[in-house]
């Protein structure tokens, strides 16, 4: 089975009576997947979001969701499955960039018992678990070469290998990946697969950031006050408050106006809040911090130290290592886990030279 290629049934047509005349009874009409997910926005650019959804629900090839941070990503993918055939099914989701390195082949594909050390019953994949159902791949950015690799053959397959098996099991999964990564970028920097881009690239949800759709600020404060309700009561916005909020640029998106929501309805405990209220609540936002006394850490392995340690060691990431005071492999590891999209990010700062040899170690 190809999974990129094969379509799933239809939803909208019920089957004809038995009689081959019309349907026996009116089918109820499909639960609203966006208020299943409390996903909410009428704006131009969400009624895009929302056409698209239903659209590529339909099918079963794989789909790649875009967009900032904070802008709905994982909402989207749930709407996806739960708008499609496959909404009986599991719905499946992990995080790659909380997957550890090691563990990532076991945990996706599987393995025997006995496959490795320390396997000592067999495991089921989360390919495998997701069977008849999706797949939610949040974060592929930071999915290291292997994998890529591997995944990239599951696409093409519908096979996963668990780790120790001699035969592949054949699953019906469909994917859905999101990424806040411009892996366009990504790809012509050598840090993700061309051809695993170009095989998710098929069907992509692009979410508007917020600063996008301002028409849809009103109906969000009203739906998150709601969620937030049980924590602060019952609460509202004066209209110069939201007219406050609708003119902020948001680059956390939805999350950061929950935030700000939550934040102000904790600070102020008025039961209708001013723009004054509003404006302190946002003033107080992390990234409006002015400086503050920050004490190195004795080991700093972030990422803009990681990459100026391979920079200076000319990429040798031995080299690199001892610069960090750490052991090569813990550097290899952050390397390929959570840091290397990063670290492909901060290439502005480093030269082709420093990132090669680190992408070439990255080779299955
Ligand atoms: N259209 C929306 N309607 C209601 N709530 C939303 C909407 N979009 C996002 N949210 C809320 O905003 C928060 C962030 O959403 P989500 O986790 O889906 O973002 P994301 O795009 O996956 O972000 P990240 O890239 O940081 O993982 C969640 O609390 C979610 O419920
Ligand atoms: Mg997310």
């Amino acid at each position: 089975m190809n999974l990129d290629t094969r379509l799933a049934p239809e939803r909208d047509h019920p089957a004809p009576a038995p009689d081959g005349g019309a349907p026996g009874r009116i089918p109820m009409a499909p639960a609203d997947p966006f208020a299943l997910v409390g996903l909410v926005g009428a704006s131009r650019p969400m009624q895009r979001v929302r056409a698209d959804v239903l659209r590529y629900a339909r099918s079963s090839a794989p789909v790649l969701i875009t967009g900032e941070t904070g802008t709905g990503k994982e909402l989207v993918a749930r709407a996806l499955h739960l708008a499609s055939p496959r909404a009986r099914g599991p719905l499946v989701s992990v995080n790659v960039a909380t997957l550890r390195t090691e563990l990532v082949t076991s945990e996706l594909f599987g393995h025997e018992r006995g496959a490795f050390t320390g396997a000592f019953t067999r495991r089921r994949g989360l390919f495998e678990q997701a069977h008849g159902g999706t797949l939610f791949l949040d974060e592929l950015g930071e999915l290291d070469a292997r994998t890529q690799a591997d995944l990239l053959r599951v696409l093409e397959t519908g096979e996963v290998r668990p780790l120790g098996c001699e035969r592949p099991r054949t699953v019906d999964v469909r994917v859905i990946a999101a990424t806040h990564r411009d892996l366009a970028t990504m790809v012509r920097a050598g840090c993700f697969r061309a051809d695993l881009y170009y095989r998710l690239n098929v069907l992509t949800v692009t979410l508007p950031a917020l600063r996008e759709r301002r028409a849809d600020v009103p109906v969000l404060v009203e739906h998150l006050l709601a969620r937030l309700r049980p924590e602060v009561g019952d609460r509202r916005l004066a209209t110069d408050a939201l007219a406050l909020l609708g003119r902020h640029p948001f680059p956390g998106n939805i999350r950061q106006l929950l935030n700000v929501l939550r934040r102000a309805m904790v600070r102020d405990e008025r039961v209708v809040l001013d723009a004054a209220a509003l404006a302190d609540a946002l003033a107080a936002e992390p990234g409006t911090l002015g400086p503050v006394p920050y004490q190195t850490p004795a080991r700093d392995l972030s990422v803009p130290a990681v990459a100026e340690a391979m920079q200076a060691s000319g990429g040798s990431i031995s080299a690199a290592a001892r610069r960090l005071g750490i052991a090569r492999s813990t550097l290899r590891g952050r390397l390929h886990a959570s840091h290397r999209g990063d670290v492909c990010q901060a290439q502005s700062s480093l030269t082709r030279s420093a990132i090669n040899p680190l992408l070439r170690t990255e080779e299955p």
